[in-house]
């Protein structure tokens, strides 16, 4: 029997994605993708349907109605947008995934994914290969609701017995939709303007390094987490994953690979401050010992398939840009 899912945050970076990747394994009637923010025309299509996470009457009703047994809970509000406003990341990050943790645990939900982050590392973990066990001390409202969220998973698996799945991503780049509001959307925006205008102005130092993922590798990372032996998922707060590391400066040269005219300014604004609190890598042993996980794209190969990808969907000629002309490499 396939897993009945619900998917919150349906409509944001990774749960546009992953709605997707989840309908073509376990079939589109198995999965529920709800989000605050529908429009008509998601709705009419089926593809989405209203919930506020905030209202744990309407989390409890979508539970029982369609009888959901597996939970993937990505309604967040992200980091840069939750320094702009502390009191909704708060309200958001903690009330609804308590929300969450008590319907599933009333209503028979067995199974949970909740992303945690990178942001959970504040200045006095090792900026490089952060290991999993690190003093956990953030200096951002999302950190801190990352953190309390992990413990709060690790104390719904003990008490209810509930099985809650997490990772700390590192920043996610794709191409369908936009990031929401967080400290690496910068690592998005670089490659539409490279695209669309062929300047841009970037929010961080060129020198500023950041764990970064590409989104086939973190919709991979979350089901194959989900699918894992019980046995195996030893850690139920959050395991650390990590894909690659680079700066500012460095992604933007990997784009003038295949985009020789694009020139790249730095304008360092606020998200720099949250930046520069996290780890350059992290150390992500654990999950490749406990669960097998492994990143398939690198920085040349995630660019070269976010420039194709981007081209194609921005209905730009081939011939504008050269996406198969850099040492693109995918990691088998
Ligand atoms: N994107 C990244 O780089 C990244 C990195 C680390 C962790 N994460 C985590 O992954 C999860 C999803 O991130 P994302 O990038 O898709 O975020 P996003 O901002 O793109 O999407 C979040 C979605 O949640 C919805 N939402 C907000 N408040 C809601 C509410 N009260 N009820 C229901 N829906 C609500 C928004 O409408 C939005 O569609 C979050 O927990 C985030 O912290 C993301």
């Amino acid at each position: 029997m396939p897993p009945k899912i619900m998917v919150t945050g349906a409509a944001g970076q990774i749960g546009s994605e992953l709605v997707t990747a989840l309908r073509k394994k376990y079939g589109d009637r198995n999965i529920l993708a709800t989000d605050k923010a529908v429009t008509r025309s998601q709705v009419s299509a089926g593809v989405l349907e209203q919930l506020d996470v905030m209202h744990l009457s309407s989390v409890e009703r979508a539970i029982r109605t369609h009888e959901i047994d597996t939970v993937y809970h990505l309604a967040a509000v992200l980091s840069a947008a939750g320094e702009a406003n502390p009191d909704l990341a708060w309200d958001v990050n903690m009330d609804g995934l308590k929300n969450i943790l008590d319907a599933s645990a009333r209503h028979g939900v067995r199974r949970i994914f909740w992303p945690s982050s990178i942001g959970v590392f504040g200045p006095d973990a090792p900026k490089t290969r952060a290991p999993q066990d690190a003093a956990l001390n953030p200096t951002t409202m999302y950190g801190v609701t990352k953190v309390a969220g992990e413990l709060l998973c690790a104390y719904y698996s003990g008490r209810h017995g509930l099985d809650v799945r997490s990772v700390r991503f590192p920043g996610l780049i794709s191409s369908e939709a936009k990031p929401g509001g967080g400290t690496t959307d910068y690592a998005v925006e670089i490659f539409y303007s490279a695209l669309q205008t062929g300047r841009y102005t970037c929010f961080l130092t060129e020198g500023t390094v950041l764990p970064m993922m590409y989104m086939p590798d973190a919709l991979r990372a979350a089901i194959s987490l989900m699918e894992a032996d019980p046995a195996k998922v030893r850690l139920h707060t959050g395991y650390n994953i990590a894909a690659m590391s680079f700066s500012a400066g460095e992604l933007a040269s990997e784009i003038k690979k295949h985009v020789p005219d694009f020139s790249v300014t730095y304008a360092p604004d606020s998200r720099q401050a949250i930046a520069d609190s996290w780890p350059k890598s992290i150390d992500d042993s654990a999950a490749r010992r406990d669960w097998g996980w492994k990143e398939s794209y690198d920085l040349p190969a995630m660019a070269a398939d976010m420039l194709s990808k981007l081209g194609e969907k921005l209905g730009l000629k081939q011939k504008t840009f050269n996406a198969s002309g850099g040492p693109g490499r995918r990691k088998r």
